[in-house]
Formats: C-alpha cells, structure tokens, sequence
C-alpha cells in the first residue's frame, strides 16, 4: 500500500501553481517563460486540496489577449500516468475542469489565437471613460496612462466580454460566483491602461468592479460594490483605490444613494476601503482630533453618511481606526480608553 502511495506521489501537483495566466500583447509573448501569474485559489475548480492528479511537471497556460481578453489555454506536462501501470488509476480530466469555467468560446488553435493579436490595437472599451489617472513608469520619467470605463449589459457585446472578465474570479475570489448579468441593475466598472506606441493606442485590461443598485425603502439605492479585482501584475500599485474613488464619484453626489455597501469584502479589499473612507472622514469636523477622543457619536455617523455615503458600520470602523491614530502607544490611560470604546461595540 505505502509503495503504490509513493509511486503515485510525483504525479499530484499543486494545482495553484500549475496554473499559469499571462496577459499576451505580442505574437512574442506566446513563446516564451516569463510574464506569467498564478491564481490565489483554485479549490472551487480542482477541490479543496486544490492538488491535480496524474501528471509530473504540470503546467496549465491559459493566456489571455491583453486588451479583448480572447482566451488560449495550453497544456505542457512531463508524464501522464498510464492506468494499465496502475490499476486502472486514471489522471484527472484537466481541461473539463477548466471548460466548466471558462467561456464556451476558448480559441484552440494557437494560431487562430495568434491571429487575433492583430486586431487588439481595435479593441475599443465598452460604456463612458468616467475617470482617468497616472502612475509614474517603474525607473523612467515617463508616466503611465489609466482609465476607467463605466459599463452596463446595454453596450453591444459587453455581455461576452464580462464572461470573460468573470474567468478569472474563481481563481482570485474566495466564495466567488458568476453573476445574473442579464439583471438591469448591475453596473461595471473597468480599469484599463491606456499605451500608444507607434502612433496605435491600445487598452490593456488591468481589473474591474461590479456594483448591485439595491432598493432601500423608501425611494433610495444602497449601491452594493461585489466582485473587486486587479490582475496580480497590477496590483500594489493603487489601482483599486482609484477604482474605488472613481465609483464613490459616481453614486456619492447623487441624492438617490442612501449609503454604498460592500459584499463579504477580502481583507486586503477592506484595507483599501478603510484607507479611502478614513481618508475622506478626517476632512469632516466631526472627525477631528478634539472630537475622536470621545465616544463614537450620531453626529459622526450622520456626517459620514451624508458626505461620503458611508454606512453606519463602516462610519464606527473608520471612527476605531482614527482614535487609535491619535492615541499614543505609550499612554495606558489613554489606550485602555480606546480600547473600552472599542469594547461597547463589541458588547
Ligand atoms: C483586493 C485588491 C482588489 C486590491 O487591489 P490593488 O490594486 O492591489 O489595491 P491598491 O494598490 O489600491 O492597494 C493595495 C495595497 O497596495 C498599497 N499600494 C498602493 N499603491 C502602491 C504603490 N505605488 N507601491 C506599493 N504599494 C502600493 C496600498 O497602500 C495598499 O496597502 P495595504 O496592503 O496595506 O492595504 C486586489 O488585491 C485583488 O484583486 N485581490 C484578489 C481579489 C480580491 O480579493 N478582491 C476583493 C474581493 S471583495
């Protein structure tokens, strides 16, 4: 038995690393090693020990047309287990795995794939520019151009690109699932960097957000931010933060919104968000230093929900984490305080 066990064990692999996705901008980036990202998770595809069976140095590509995000995958493996050698013990069907998740029309032949390289500079974002931002180029003087696109399911054929999109929430997302896209109340937001190069601009797809127009009694909206993401090759850099302000922009001034939520947020999402919201907060009088030093109060929380939109919950969050700003480490009396206040939420 423990043979047969040690035999078997070269061909398990760990599945999140197996996975490779790499963004193609050129006909060159489809030959070589490097450029490429793996997923967070990949239990809601291959299980909960996300391991795949049956194959020695396992290499899953699924790459991606940077900007109209056009899909190839490609399988590379060592050796695949024979069941004759085995008893009867067959690898795992990878791809149907993976077919169940992808959108129906995943390109084959590498070279109709490579074909469509061609066509990406016409790749032209879906909805209205509602928002634009630099970055400063990594070690260049130079500054790299943002934008996001404010989209719905009435734009012509943005119903197959969110498909699309939507591919790779299972891998990023804990708990993610696919949305109702055809409910008129969803909107989406798209983060795109923006490069012209020979005189051609192109799009490149860099993450996006979707966002729920809850009713709340009796004649408002509770705007509901759900799926948040930015490729792993952008993230850390701020985009989420712009994505989120851009969104805040949208639905904040309008007298419709009574406050925005968000659905069972990420940790690294919430620290994002909090950032944001204390940020805006400390503009308010109700959230200065004189007024921080004491209980957390209903002015606090109609000030926050007025100019920010920020639920009742999240006002209480962002008032915790500015008096811990303010109190100094080294002040017992002053930290068992904060601590009580933070306490009575508790309670
Ligand atoms: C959560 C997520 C959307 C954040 O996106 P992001 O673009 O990396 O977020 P930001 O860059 O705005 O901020 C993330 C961090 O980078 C830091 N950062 C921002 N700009 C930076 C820069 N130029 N250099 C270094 N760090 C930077 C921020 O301070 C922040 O720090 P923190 O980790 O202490 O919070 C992204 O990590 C993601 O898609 N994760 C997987 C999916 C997920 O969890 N989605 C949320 C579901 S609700």
């Amino acid at each position: 038995m423990e043979d047969i066990q040690n035999k078997l064990m070269p061909y398990i692999c760990d599945a999140n690393s197996a996975v490779q996705f790499k963004l193609v901008k050129s006909k060159e980036d489809l030959e070589t090693d490097d450029g490429f990202f793996f997923p967070d998770m990949s239990h809601q595809i291959f299980g909960e020990k996300e391991q795949i069976f049956g194959f020695t140095d396992l290499k899953l590509r699924i790459y991606y047309t940077a900007s109209s995000l056009q899909i190839h995958t490609k399988l590379l493996y060592g050796r695949k287990i024979n069941p004759e050698q085995f008893d009867g013990v067959k690898a795992d069907d990878i791809m149907k795995s993976v077919r169940e998740v992808l959108p129906a029309n995943v390109i084959e032949n590498v070279d109709d794939f490579s074909k469509k390289l061609d066509g990406e500079p016409n790749f032209k974002p879906f909805g209205e520019i509602i928002y634009n931002y630099t970055r400063q180029q990594k070690g260049k003087s130079t500054k790299r151009n943002f934008e996001i696109y404010k989209a719905d399911m009435t734009n012509p054929n943005f119903k197959e690109y969110h498909q699309r999109i939507e591919s790779f929430i299972l891998w990023f997302i804990d708990a993610a699932c696919f949305i109702d896209s055809d409910d008129d109340k969803w909107d989406f937001y798209v983060v795109f960097e923006k490069c012209t190069e020979g005189g051609i601009t192109s799009h490149l797809f860099v993450g996006y957000s979707t966002c729920y127009r809850f009713y709340a009694y009796p004649d408002k909206i509770r705007p509901r931010i759900s799926q948040v993401l930015v490729l792993p090759p952008y993230q850390r850099q701020g985009h989420c933060t712009e994505l989120i302000t851009a969104i805040y922009q949208q639905y904040v001034p309008k007298a419709a919104v009574l406050d925005i939520t968000a659905e069972d947020p990420s940790e690294n999402f919430q620290r994002v968000r909090d950032f944001i919201d204390s940020k805006n907060c400390l503009k308010l009088p109700e959230f200065q230093d004189s007024k921080l030093g004491q209980k957390f109060s209903k002015e606090m929380r109609k000030a926050a929900q007025e100019k920010y939109k920020i639920n009742r919950r999240q006002a209480r969050r962002v008032y915790e984490i500015l008096r811990l700003r303010i109190t100094p480490e080294n002040d017992d009396v002053a930290f068992t305080k904060y601590r009580l206040a933070v306490k009575s939420r508790l309670n």
